[in-house]
């Protein structure tokens, strides 16, 4: 995305972001740049919704809209205070701050891209997050929803765009150069898709969350690895980060970032200060000065079997476990 950073860990989309104070605390445990939560689609059209009701009302609209106004408590910020929160952001860390827009269509809501470059953000992280239940939707149509909605914040800002994505394409590196070609700069490999759980006594789907554990980067582990040097596009990782492990892992495979989310929930912000001790420890102990020296170095590009990626690694490991 053409930002240098202190650091390749990053700080992940969540609401650890939504205080000042953790972003402070982020940079000093040396986050190299932190994601702020997202600002959902949903959420913008709410309160669009509500101050077009307002409008066309021109008697009791106080009374009316009072009742109205409460549904948006549910959320976590308002868009003003959003990008309150990236200038807020902004005069307190030296860090880069990216903004973040979750959602699926390609109207109105992405203009706040543009508000959150105005705000001061570094960059944009557009999560696409979308299952694509509907029968009748094809492959292709699903992928333009992607491009257009990357072509359009494209045309709206200056600043690098991230696609925050998940690993349901057909075609992946196709697809990954045709977002390129759209006006992405990064992609951030993946999205923990929602997946639901069943109560079986209540018989209820279940909605909590769980945190990631370390197993998890194998997904994108293997896009990451396949697509290094391939595609002109800078890559972040996320999910299944627990430690300086995952985030060589991932390094190893061609990650420009690692983001983590779920082991600063877990350990706390000051755990970030862990991982880059355990990161320049592993570079010391390996010899490597930079990240440069090693990132890429087991992608598929780089490593002397490249058909360790495929199928034929495939039928290796079922060969093992006779
Ligand atoms: C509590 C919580 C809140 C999150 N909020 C967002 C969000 O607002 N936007 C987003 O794109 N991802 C969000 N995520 C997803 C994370 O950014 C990350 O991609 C995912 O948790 C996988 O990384 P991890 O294994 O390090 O947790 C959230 C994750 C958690 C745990």
């Amino acid at each position: 995305m053409g930002l240098k950073l202190d650091s390749p860990i990053v700080v992940s989309a969540c609401t650890l972001s939504e205080k000042i104070d953790n972003i402070v605390k982020m940079e000093d445990n040396g986050a190299g740049a932190v994601i702020l939560f997202s600002l959902f689609e949903e959420q913008i059209r709410k309160e669009e919704a509500a101050v077009k009701f307002v409008l066309s009302k021109t008697t009791n609209s106080f009374a009316e809209a009072s009742e109205y106004f409460p549904d948006l408590d549910d959320y976590n910020v308002g868009t003003d205070e959003y990008l309150e929160n990236i200038r807020l952001a902004k005069e307190r860390v030296h860090i880069p701050v990216i903004g973040s827009l979750n959602g699926i269509t390609n109207e109105g809501w992405i203009d706040y891209s543009k508000q959150m470059e105005q705000a001061g953000a570094d960059g944009i992280e557009v999560n696409i997050f979308f299952i694509p239940g509907d029968m009748s939707m094809s492959s292709s149509e699903v992928e333009h929803r992607y491009l257009n909605i990357i072509d359009n914040i494209r045309q709206s800002v200056k600043i690098p765009i991230a696609v925050k994505l998940n690993p349901y394409f057909s075609a992946m590196g196709n697809m990954s150069l045709r977002m390129k070609k759209a006006g992405a700069d990064a992609l951030v490999l993946f999205n923990r898709f929602y997946q639901p759980d069943f109560d079986i006594n209540e018989m209820i789907i279940k909605t909590d969350l769980n945190y990631s554990e370390s197993n998890e980067i194998r997904l994108p582990l293997l896009w990451i690895g396949l697509l290094y040097g391939k595609v002109n596009l800078s890559l972040a990782a996320t999910t299944g980060v627990q430690s300086a492990v995952e985030v060589v892992k991932y390094i190893l495979a061609g990650a420009d970032v690692v983001m983590t989310a779920s082991s600063l929930y877990k350990n706390g912000i000051p755990y970030l200060k862990t991982m880059n001790k355990e990161l320049q420890d592993w570079m010391y102990m390996m010899g490597f000065d930079d990240i440069d020296s090693f990132q890429g170095n087991m992608s598929q590009q780089k490593i002397s079997d490249p058909t360790a990626y495929q199928r034929s690694n495939y039928i290796k490991i079922l060969e093992g476990a006779k």
